[in-house]
């Protein structure tokens, strides 16, 4: 049946409630998702509208034009990628474009998690392991374990920083070393000097080992010092970054990444590849978003408000945080990140998952809309039983946050 616009969009569009959520996606798959993602999800009361600032994903979505995009290629949905028109082909030249590179130096990944996946099945062993930060993206050493690798896991600084000289120290010999940058879930960034420095000083120490710069967050980052490895990967063997469409270009969905180095270091990465791996869909979406930099430069304005509101508003609650970089924020909520978790889902608002060594007392918090963490703000007060308001004027407040969220 051909599926009008209007109806995609209808589909589209964000479920208002957690009943048509239900309904749409079916209790079991969403179990086990809630299950993954700490149980949070299954707190949250039937009827009450989800504010859900868990998962790091941008809140408004792709934009106007990469929407368009996609809907525009439902009438290839029968094609194979290599068929349609832009293809792989056509996507891999246009990033190799942006970076006046060859389309050699690029592999198109589903999502970079392919990419930091094939990155560990290439460049590690059981002899030569992966070095990566804690806490951090879990993804390298999930695979790194399952492969039986070993991991080094090198504890973040008092500032919840990458501690770049025990990094150095633990390179010797790996195999692979996961440098994110800005840091998840810390939030963190290293600035291009530093990062220089650190490749420069593992390559002296280790010149086998291979270095992954994992950039999913760079176009967040509003820290001067901070500048892409990109250049650095391009000029320097046994170096690359990945990127992802899965955060400022708000397409987490539609599962597009890349990685990016000098063609000799990504080859391994190429050999791992599925055949098809981005599909018609993510093809048409990346293109439309590389031709659309603004939405970009918007995008970065807006979680860089959002985010100051937000750091504010847990400041005043007494929450120390990091330095954020991101489109999420890593705070001292003083208390176990499953009871904070699992009291704000009790109210509508799923935070992130646990991060140990740190779930004792850090959560994760994305950043959603201002409207969304207008109103989270206000259940962390409660939950954090900060309100200091006359109890009167508390009750009342209380009651017309609810009423005007659910
Ligand atoms: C640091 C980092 N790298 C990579 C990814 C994976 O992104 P994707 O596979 O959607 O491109 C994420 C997702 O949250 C991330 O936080």
């Amino acid at each position: 049946m051909p599926v009008s616009r209007r109806g995609f969009l209808h589909l589209a569009t964000p479920p208002s409630s957690s009943a048509r959520f239900l309904a749409a996606r079916g209790l079991e798959a969403h179990l086990a998702e809630a299950q993954r993602n700490g149980g949070a999800r299954t707190l949250v009361p039937p009827g009450v509208d989800e504010i859900r600032i868990s998962s790091n994903e941008n809140p408004l979505g792709p934009g106007k034009t990469v929407l368009d995009a996609i809907l525009g290629k439902f009438p290839e949905a029968g094609r194979y990628p290599f068929n349609s028109t832009p293809n792989e082909t056509a996507l891999t030249a246009a990033i190799a474009a942006r970076y006046k590179v060859k389309p050699e130096n690029i592999v198109l990944g589903a999502g970079s998690q392919e990419l930091l996946k094939s990155g560990v099945r290439a460049f590690t062993n059981p002899e030569r392991g992966l070095v990566t930060a804690s806490p951090s993206f879990e993804n390298c050493p999930s695979i790194a374990r399952k492969l039986g690798h070993p991991v080094t896991e090198v504890a973040v600084d008092a500032a919840l920083r990458l501690d770049l000289e025990p990094m150095i120290t633990a390179s010797k010999e790996a195999g692979l070393v996961f440098f994110n940058n800005p840091n998840n879930p810390t939030a963190t960034v290293h600035g291009a000097k530093a990062v220089a420095d650190f490749v420069s000083r593992v390559r002296k120490l280790s010149p086998d080992t291979v270095i992954l710069i994992d950039e999913a967050y760079h176009d967040y980052v509003t820290d001067p010092s901070y500048q892409s490895a990109i250049p650095l990967a391009l000029e320097t063997p046994n170096v690359f970054v990945t990127r992802t469409f899965s955060k400022a270009y708000g397409m987490a969905g539609m599962r597009i990444g890349y990685a990016i180095g000098r063609v000799e270091t990504i080859k391994p990465l190429a050999a791992l590849k599925m055949p098809y791996n981005v599909s018609v869909f993510g093809i048409a979406a990346a293109m439309a978003a590389l031709g659309d930099p603004k939405h970009i430069e918007a995008e970065r304005a807006r979680n860089t408000e959002v985010r100051a509101f937000t750091l504010k508003g847990l400041n005043d609650l007494g929450c120390k945080s990091s330095e954020s970089q991101g489109n999420f924020i890593f705070t001292d909520v003083k208390r176990p990140a499953k009871d904070f978790r699992e009291a704000c889902a009790k109210q509508g608002v799923t935070v992130g998952r646990d991060f140990p060594p740190l779930e004792k007392t850090h959560v994760r918090i994305s950043i959603g809309t201002q409207e969304e963490m207008q109103k989270a703000t206000a259940v962390f007060r409660s939950v954090l039983k900060m309100d200091t308001s006359p109890p009167l004027q508390r009750k009342s407040g209380r009651q017309h946050e609810e009423a005007s969220w659910r």
